[in-house]
């Protein structure tokens, strides 16, 4: 996004040169602006960072925090930004109307601020030379304007992560010079407006995470500059449209997971030669995965998971996977595929109930280090983990329940990273060790595992079902 602002930004290099290296020419901002600002401050009710601090009336407002002027001191964006991280800094009230002073904006910037309320700001319609708008993350409400197609001028338009109700207003077809469009996280429903194919600049568009339905439309010829469409969480139903495959040159990310979407994955994905993350999870496609996504040689990211896809998986061709997830589908993969054992920058491994046979001790993935994920749960894995999690750095989860496993749980090093350990349905033997007391979620039940438990909050149901384990939450151990 910074990258792209910057990029885009219609201001003489040479000119912004001059302000910033010559300090002593110092003037005070339109006094308009100030108005503008101070009444959007008093419309801040609740501060608790001190975010707004340095906007006092009587100084240059050209010099508050989130405060940019270009062009005789005008102010031309404000960017007020959250750090999700860290709970202090939000802002509560709502968007004052007052902002329409402020005739020079170019770009809004209320990112991650949480609480920011009131519906959606018709003071946009006002400003003329508004471009830029990003409110993100925060609790604006009710439906979006059926005008909305007025702000022709905008280039970016983000209101991801709110609380907007309704459909899509079919005028956003209006916005044709708009270069990026996120809707996602919100509770928007109805169909997808046909009338986006009118936005052939876009080369980001999100609805993810709303609960728009239907089929997706069939209108993706248009887009020829689209890097990134992300239309997963959704009700969307029916097949992959056949002109998404025009998008095959540029597309690097695609979404669609999480949908009721069906039929077979389309061929025509293989040849999406600049993809590098493709999400089709938690959807209803079947049949076998075609041969050609063997072609897809830049992809980092492929999630399958929660299909109902069947063997066989194709060799692919990829030279670094980072994160693979084909859990919980109808393959019967019988060995860690070849191109993730191979993976230099692997730190994401999820092949849950995909019908492995392998013994750990003989598998010898090219690097370890990276690993923060791992579920091999429900398959017919022996051995023993613990030469692999030895190697592991930053491991975060390690899940291979249902397996053949057979190890002496106090050898296991537990990283200090790890917080979910679930090796339950296994043969494991020996004590728990009290190592496993940070982890967050433990789940050693179904072994034949002995002894004293150490002293934990994980519920008794993490350890039933062993040989002979005692000890809260168990019975007491006789003595
Ligand atoms: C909130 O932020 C202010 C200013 O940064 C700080 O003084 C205060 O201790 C913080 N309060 C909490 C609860 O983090
Ligand atoms: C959010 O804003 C509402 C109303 O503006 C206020 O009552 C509430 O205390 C705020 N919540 C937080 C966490 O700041
Ligand atoms: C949108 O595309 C048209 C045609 O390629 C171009 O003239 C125009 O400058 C583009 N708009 C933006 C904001 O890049
Ligand atoms: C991979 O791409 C090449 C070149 O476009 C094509 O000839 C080949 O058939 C593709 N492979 C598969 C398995 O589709
Ligand atoms: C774990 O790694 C250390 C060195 O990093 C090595 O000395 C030790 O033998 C290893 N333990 C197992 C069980 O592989
Ligand atoms: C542990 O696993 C067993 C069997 O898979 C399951 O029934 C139980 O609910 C799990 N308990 C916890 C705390 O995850």
């Amino acid at each position: 996004m910074k990258l792209f602002f910057s990029h885009y930004f219609p201001f003489p290099f040479l000119l912004l040169l001059f302000i910033l290296t010559v300090p002593h020419i110092k003037a005070i901002c339109h006094v308009d602006d100030e108005n503008g600002l101070l009444a959007f401050k008093s419309g801040i009710t609740q501060d608790p960072s001190g975010m707004l601090n340095t906007w006092k009336p009587g100084t240059d407002c050209c010099s508050w925090a989130g405060i940019s002027c270009l062009f005789n001191n005008r102010v031309t964006s404000i960017s007020l930004f959250g750090q999700l991280d860290k709970p202090n800094s939000s802002l509560s009230g709502t968007i004052s109307p007052s902002l329409l002073k402020l005739q020079n904006l170019d770009g809004i910037y209320l990112q991650n601020l949480r609480n920011i309320s009131g519906t959606f700001p018709d003071l946009l319609f006002g400003l003329p030379k508004l471009k830029f708008v990003y409110i993100e993350n925060n609790k604006l409400s009710g439906q979006l304007p059926a005008n909305i197609g007025k702000l022709t001028q905008l280039e970016a338009l983000s209101l991801a992560g709110n609380r907007f109700t309704g459909p899509i207003p079919s005028s956003i077809s209006e916005l044709t010079q708009l270069i990026q469009l996120n809707l996602g996280k919100n509770f928007l429903t109805g169909r997808f407006p046909t009338g986006i194919k009118q936005l052939r600049n876009l080369t980001f568009l999100s609805s993810e995470k709303n609960t728009l339905s239907g089929t997706i439309p069939d209108i993706f010829t248009s887009f020829t500059n689209l890097r990134s469409l992300v239309l997963s969480r959704n009700a969307f139903s029916g097949h992959i449209p056949e002109s998404i495959s025009s998008l095959a040159p540029r597309l690097m990310y695609f979404e669609l997971g999480h949908n009721g979407l069906l039929g077979k994955i389309p061929s025509f994905l293989g040849s999406f030669r600049a993809l590098d993350t493709l999400d089709l999870s938690w959807n209803l496609f079947t049949g076998a995965v075609p041969k050609s996504f063997s072609n897809l040689t830049k992809i980092f990211n492929l999630d399958l998971s929660h299909n109902v896809l069947t063997d066989p998986f194709p060799q692919m061709n990829v030279k670094g996977i980072e994160s693979l997830d084909l859990s919980y589908n109808k393959f019967h993969l019988k060995e860690i595929p070849k191109w993730v054992t191979s993976s230099p920058i692997i730190y994401s491994l999820k092949l849950a109930k995909c019908g492995i046979k392998i013994s750990l001790d003989s598998w010898n993935p090219k690097e370890t280090y990276f690993y923060d994920y791992f579920d091999l749960s429900d398959n017919e894995i022996s051995g023993s983990p613990v030469g692999l999690l030895n190697r592991t750095v930053y491991l975060v989860e390690f899940k291979a329940s249902g397996n053949k496993l057979r190890f002496d749980l106090e050898k296991l090093r537990i990283v200090k990273t790890l917080k979910q350990l679930d090796i339950s349905r296994n043969m494991v033997y020996g004590k728990v060790p009290k190592a496993v007391t940070g982890l967050e979620k433990l789940n050693a039940s179904y072994n034949h595992l002995c002894g004293q438990l150490p002293n934990t909050k994980f519920p008794a149901s993490s350890f039933v079902g062993n040989d002979c384990l005692c000890g809260s939450p168990l019975p007491p151990c006789k003595l």
